[in-house]
């Protein structure tokens, strides 16, 4: 075997030993798979990837894609490594990163396939903070009971890239605004993801902000329940980093935050797996202002 994937909690998380020159033979890109699939999230502890060892891994279990390439902080010397920091050489706009601070499924207000998979390198790492949680959104609805799960199962939400910004710029300038109207759009997805292999997930974060045909104020209360629900900790994985980790979540199943850190050091490495699944759609303007504005 070249490969070992060890259970780190019952319900997430493997931890992955294997050894670095290994990572992109066949048989152990198949074990990754199915541990993505089966483990929600896998640790390569410390395996210390270079950015095209990263990229070579990447493209070896899918087509790999950059979701923010508008988003500051994208590197056009480093094609499709996005670069996750507050160092303000690299980002001179943070918002996009303080907004990783809260619950979140990446590319979920992109009109596109939502992102199979995420794979985080640590470069360099906060003194304080920045520990990065993920909460598995499948075993999370699979808990619910089964009257629980006949009330969801056909509702409709509205993702809104101005829900998830709403804790980092409580009264955003319109010019703010104009700028995140050109970075993403409100998409409407189903709130229960039915998946092609039969697993259904919910499809929660901060960027949820109404349930389509339902008061605002209602549609919010639920989805801020179900966002507690699923963050409960026997649904989470809390990763501490040490430099050289790196870490792949199943995007399409879980959701994740980062614990807040001010320091500019703290510096890691994104790419991104393309999703072949498309759950929802561009929401319609008549649904979005009933969706989001008290009645
Ligand atoms: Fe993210």
């Amino acid at each position: 075997m070249s490969v070992t994937i060890e259970p780190i909690k019952p319900l997430i998380g493997g931890l992955v030993r294997v050894d670095k020159s290994r990572l992109c033979d066949p048989d152990v890109v198949e074990s990754v798979r199915a541990g993505l699939e089966d483990r929600g999230v896998l640790v390569f502890a410390e395996i210390g990837l270079k950015d095209e060892e990263q990229l070579a891994f990447t493209d070896r279990l899918g087509s790999r894609v950059n979701f923010t390439r508008q988003a500051p902080g994208s590197d056009v010397s480093a094609q499709d490594v996005y670069k996750v920091t507050l160092d303000k050489e690299l980002n001179n706009e943070p918002d996009y990163v303080l907004g990783t601070f809260f619950w979140h499924v990446d590319g979920v207000t992109m009109d596109m396939a939502v992102p199979k998979a995420t794979l985080l390198s640590a470069r360099s790492l906060a003194d304080r903070g920045g520990e990065t949680e993920f909460a598995n959104l499948i075993a999370a609805y699979e808990a619910l009971s089964a009257e629980e799960k006949q009330e969801i199962d056909s509702l409709r939400v509205v993702h809104t890239l101005e829900a998830s910004m709403r804790p980092v710029w409580g009264h955003p300038s319109s010019e703010r605004r104009e700028r995140w109207t050109r970075m993403a759009v409100p998409m409407e997805h189903p709130l229960v993801w039915k998946h092609p292999d039969g697993r259904k997930s919910l499809l929660l974060g901060t960027h949820a902000d109404g349930i389509v045909g339902w008061p605002a104020a209602h549609g919010r209360a639920l989805l801020w329940r179900l966002q507690q629900w699923a963050a409960q900790p026997d649904f989470v994985y809390r990763h501490s980093w040490r430099p050289g980790d790196l870490v792949m979540w199943n995007n399409e199943g879980l959701m994740h935050r980062v614990a807040p850190y001010t320091d500019g050091r703290r510096t890691m490495h994104r790419t991104t797996i393309a999703g072949r699944e498309k759950p929802g759609h561009r929401a319609r303007p008549e649904d979005l202002a009933r969706t989001l504005e008290p009645v």
